[in-house]
């Protein structure tokens, strides 16, 4: 599978996945944090695998790390649709629940609006017109800080909770592994540059 497809069928599946959890636990407050909960995962690994594409390329040479290069545009796009539905839950748990309305903060509104701002921006420059469009550098800026920007929420999220539950182990070592995955990349790219002085 290659292009626009996975972004449809990731979506499907998706959806096919946030209907099924609704219709078990039901659409109260129980089946909208099962929904928050699973959306977080399904974003953080799709963010993960977009924003370590590059490295993972310049580290393993393989048919898996190519395939991720040549589709990183539309697993980040799927990225956005699985946060989007993140987002609907919040919304619909703040219909249900007074207590959630009341916990939120500024900064988790701020800090956390930045967020879809930035996945928003992105999602809608994701084509070549737009790259054309914005000029590359502008482009890669916007992608460079919104991408680093997203990655920190997700840290803050995930490793604290890591922290008192071990089973959050698994999405803070996905978690850590994507600095650690662009820092290699990048040291490799830089010892194999021609030394000039
Ligand atoms: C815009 C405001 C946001 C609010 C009010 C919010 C609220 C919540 C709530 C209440 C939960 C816990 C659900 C539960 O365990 O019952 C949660 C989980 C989580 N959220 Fe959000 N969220 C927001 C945005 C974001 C953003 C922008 C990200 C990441 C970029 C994010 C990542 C996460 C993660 C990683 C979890 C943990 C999921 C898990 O337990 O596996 N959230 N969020």
């Amino acid at each position: 599978m290659k292009g626009w497809r996975i972004t449809i069928g990731i979506g499907v599946a998706l959806i096919a996945l946030s209907g099924a959890q609704l219709a078990i636990w039901g659409t109260g407050e129980e089946g909208l944090r099962v929904l928050i909960r699973s959306s977080a995962r399904s974003s953080v690994l799709l963010f993960a695998l977009a924003f370590s594409a590059s490295a993972l390329r310049s580290l393993w040479r393989s048919e898996p790390s190519r395939w991720l290069l040549a589709n990183r545009r539309y697993l980040g796009v799927s990225y956005a649709f699985s946060h989007a539905i993140h987002l609907a839950a919040l919304v619909g748990l703040g219909r249900v629940s007074q207590e959630f309305v009341d916990s939120i903060d500024a900064v988790t509104v701020i800090g956390g609006g930045l967020v879809y701002v930035f996945t928003l921006a992105m999602a809608l420059t994701s084509s070549d017109a737009a790259v054309r469009a914005l000029g590359r550098p502008r482009w890669r800026a916007l992608h460079w800080a919104g991408s680093w920007y997203i990655w920190i929420v997700f840290a803050q999220s995930y490793l604290p909770r890591a922290v008192v539950q071990p089973a959050y182990g698994i999405a803070a070592v996905l978690v850590l592994a994507v600095p650690a995955m662009r820092s290699a990349a990048w040291f490799r790219r830089r010892a194999r540059q021609p030394q000039t002085a």
